[in-house]
């Protein structure tokens, strides 16, 4: 290998030391990408690569989701930078992307350009570790479960206002009904929860409540996650298929942009 990695947890996170030059040869980018499936998260300090950079980068470890300009759609709560930067701050609580999409994206990078002074560190935790510490008894009892997704639900669950223009778009996603236990084509297997997870299918309510909130808070707890404190030119990739994410919460009016490029998915939840 032509650059050092250090395991940043014992479950998820690896930093990579490497310059951008290197990183982008195409056998080191796929050998990056072997070293994402198995780490879920990684660490690129100051990294600082340019937007092209980074598109290429996504271009030779997947196929780069055509969004934004040239790949790179900007995370921000000010609306200037995004125009529905309000549906960012579902970012705010436990989730994976794309819960709506029957293929979610594989992977995203996230390049830290412009900071929040309080808040907007962002934090990682594996549900494939998560989901092999279980108790046999709770892999018996989940196994079999569907859950019902809704993008309306994870809105109001992080606070975001109602107005007619927001129930349209939240709207405009339909409801998805996917696994409990997703099942790779790796045989690995990962628990698809967080904000968006609205019930499980056929189950009272309160229990259903009570078994997607125990289950969020196994899989958050300290041995499973990694949270990056944020340096200006930071890049971070995750597994999104295997990684649930959050923003520790920051202002619409802090100034933070960060440049995203996303992969497109290539596994149907399953
Ligand atoms: C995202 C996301 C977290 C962050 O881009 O999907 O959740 O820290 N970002 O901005
Ligand atoms: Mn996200």
């Amino acid at each position: 290998m032509t650059f050092e990695t250090i395991n940043l947890t014992d479950h998820i996170g690896t930093r990579i030391s490497i310059d951008a030059d290197t990183l982008l040869k195409p056998d080191v980018a796929r050998d990056v990408r072997g070293i994402l499936e198995q780490r879920g998260v990684l660490v690129f300090k100051e990294l600082n690569l340019t937007d092209e950079q980074q598109s290429r980068l996504a271009s030779l470890m997947g196929s780069l989701r055509p969004e934004g300009e040239k790949g790179i759609f900007k995370v921000s709560l000010d609306k200037k930078e995004n125009a529905h930067g309000d549906y960012l701050k579902g970012s705010f609580l436990w989730h994976i992307d794309g819960t709506h999409d029957e293929v979610p994206v594989f992977a995203s990078l996230l390049s830290g350009r412009r900071l929040s002074q309080v808040g907007g560190q962002t934090e990682f935790a594996s549900s494939y570790a998560a989901y092999e510490a279980l108790p046999q008894a709770t892999k018996d009892r989940i196994g079999g479960l569907k859950v019902a997704h809704s993008v309306e639900v994870s809105m109001r669950r992080a606070g975001v206002e109602a107005t007619e223009q927001n129930l349209a778009y939240w709207r405009s996603h339909s409801d998805k009904v996917h696994n409990l236990v997703w099942t790779h084509k790796s045989g690995r297997k990962s628990l698809v929860i967080g904000c968006h997870a609205s019930h499980v299918v056929g189950m009272d309510r309160a229990e259903s409540d009570q078994l997607l909130q125990e289950l969020l808070e196994w899989t958050t707890q300290p041995r499973f996650k990694y949270r990056h404190e944020w340096t200006v030119g930071d890049m971070l990739i995750w597994d999104n298929t295997g990684v649930l994410h959050r923003a520790e919460p920051y202002a619409a009016d802090s100034g933070r942009v960060m440049h995203r490029t996303t992969l497109l998915g290539e596994e149907a939840f399953a």
